[in-house]
């Protein structure tokens, strides 16, 4: 059975009686002029779907807990939809817990993650309540077991690791692999497991984090993520006599693009861990585990698009046909940092027939701002309204203020009703947090 990630577009995407591009039963002409361009829409029907897709594959195991990795994109109203399909969240910095939290996020659902965590942020996931911290150094071994100390609790801990296993993504976004930035080598492993046995009182270990890396096409390597995990924590037993009871396998299912992208379905994964967990747990002679899976990019990809306002266009010499829209790598970074490639469609023309090859230019001050390279598309005039599929993930996230462009707004979609989820930002929010010292200011 096919799950969501494995469309390009918002599973309720239609073409209305206008020719215009519908999402949610919304006409996406009308969002554009209603909230402005560029514009994020997410259509909260796939969001929800991708979630209950990725219960579903996993039903018949009953100790799984899904976390979603908030780093993909994540707003208030994003954490009420998944909090309410059950799922907690991933996080990875003060401002990630903090909407959490703030959004009623079950906060012993949560997980906190990062190579790089400040004694601050290790205190307030503490005081908050956060269920879990996966714990990627030693330095943090210590500083977790100050803070923990001085609010007087014990902290459950996972060991983040890196289990030497390398997928086909871009380097970028690999992280398994062993020469990784994140998380201990499994030759550093006993060293601290000595330490938390025999210096680190406050803090209780149950278990081992890992994620190989994101936009994963393959299966096959978490099958060999579960068995180094599951091998790891029966060597554990078996030198220190610790029992660990938990497995988080990170993220990283892949979305499709393009037509030639061709990522597996939620259930080709499930298949892949429960029976990798079946056989080793069997092989190393030990308690099936509880597993945590941290998927992002697959739960909110493809429920968002982005809407562009045509606008210049460049036909070069003997060159390229450019047109420039209204937004580009401040509001999507992917194509300019991954040579990521992505689809769009002429929302108000959407039943009309290719016609010309265009390359799609964003507005920034750089050539390098390109966001498709060459695609065929209906004749696009001045006003046009594309629509870019799959920005869903890493868009808003990773977006910036370069060339002091305002951040878009992002709306949500579904049945036929339009709600802001994040404000379109102000001059006045620009500079809203510039200060001009005294000495210098305007007499
Ligand atoms: N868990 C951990 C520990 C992670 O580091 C990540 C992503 C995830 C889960 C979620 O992975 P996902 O399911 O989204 O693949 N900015 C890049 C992606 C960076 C991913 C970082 N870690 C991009 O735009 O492709």
């Amino acid at each position: 059975m096919n799950t969501a990630n494995q469309s390009i577009k918002p599973i309720t995407t239609k073409i209305n009686d206008k020719g215009h591009i519908e999402i949610g039963g919304c006409d996406t002409v009308e969002l554009a002029e209603k909230y402005g361009t560029p514009l994020y829409v997410y259509d909260e029907e796939t969001i929800r779907t991708m979630a209950r897709q990725y219960k579903e594959a996993f039903k018949d195991y009953p100790k799984v807990s899904m976390l979603y990795a908030s780093k993909a994109f994540m707003t208030k109203a994003v954490v009420r939809i998944l909090d309410e399909e059950g799922f907690g969240f991933d996080l990875v910095s003060g401002g990630e817990i903090y909407t959490a939290h703030t959004a009623g996020a079950d906060m012993k659902k949560c997980l906190f993650n990062g190579n790089n965590k400040s004694y601050d942020e290790l205190e307030m996931a503490i005081n908050v309540g956060i269920g879990l911290i996966s714990v990627d150094n030693f330095l943090e071994l210590a500083l977790l077991d100050n803070a923990a100390k001085a609010a007087g609790k014990s902290v459950d801990i996972l060991l983040r690791v890196t289990p030497g296993i390398e997928c086909h993504t871009h380097e970028y976004i690999q992280t398994g692999h062993l020469d990784s930035k994140f998380g201990f080598d499994l030759t550093q492993v006993d060293e601290a497991v000595e330490l938390i046995k025999d210096e680190h009182k406050n803090l209780n270990l149950v278990g081992l984090h890992a994620h190989i890396g994101s936009q994963i096409f393959e299966t096959q390597i978490y099958y060999d993520e579960v068995d180094v995990l599951l091998k790891e924590m029966a060597r554990i037993k078996e030198k220190f006599g610790i029992n660990l009871t938990h497995i988080n396998l990170g993220g990283g299912l892949g979305i499709k693009y393009t037509d030639s992208d061709c990522p597996p379905s939620v259930y080709e994964i499930a298949e892949k861990i429960l029976t990798s967990i079946k056989d080793n747990a069997k092989k190393y002679n030990m308690q099936e585990p509880e597993i945590h899976i941290e998927p992002g990019r697959s739960i909110i990809g493809t429920s968002g698009v982005t809407l562009y306002t045509a606008g210049s266009s460049k036909q070069v010499p003997k060159g390229r046909k450019y047109v420039a829209v209204d937004g580009g790598m401040a509001d999507n970074p992917r194509p300019s940092l991954y040579q990521a490639v992505y689809t769009a469609d002429v929302a108000n023309k959407a039943n009309l027939e290719p016609e010309e090859k265009v390359t799609i230019a964003g507005r920034f001050c750089e050539s390098g701002d390109i966001l498709i390279n060459e695609i065929s598309l209906p004749e696009l005039e001045e006003g046009d309204i594309l629509c870019f599929y799959n920005t869903g993930a890493y868009g808003y996230s990773m977006s910036s203020n370069y060339n002091r462009v305002l951040k878009p707004a992002a709306v949500l979609v579904n049945n036929s009703q339009s709600d802001i989820i994040i404000d379109r930002e102000s001059y006045e929010h620009l500079v809203s947090l510039d200060v001009i010292p005294d000495r210098i200011k305007k007499a």
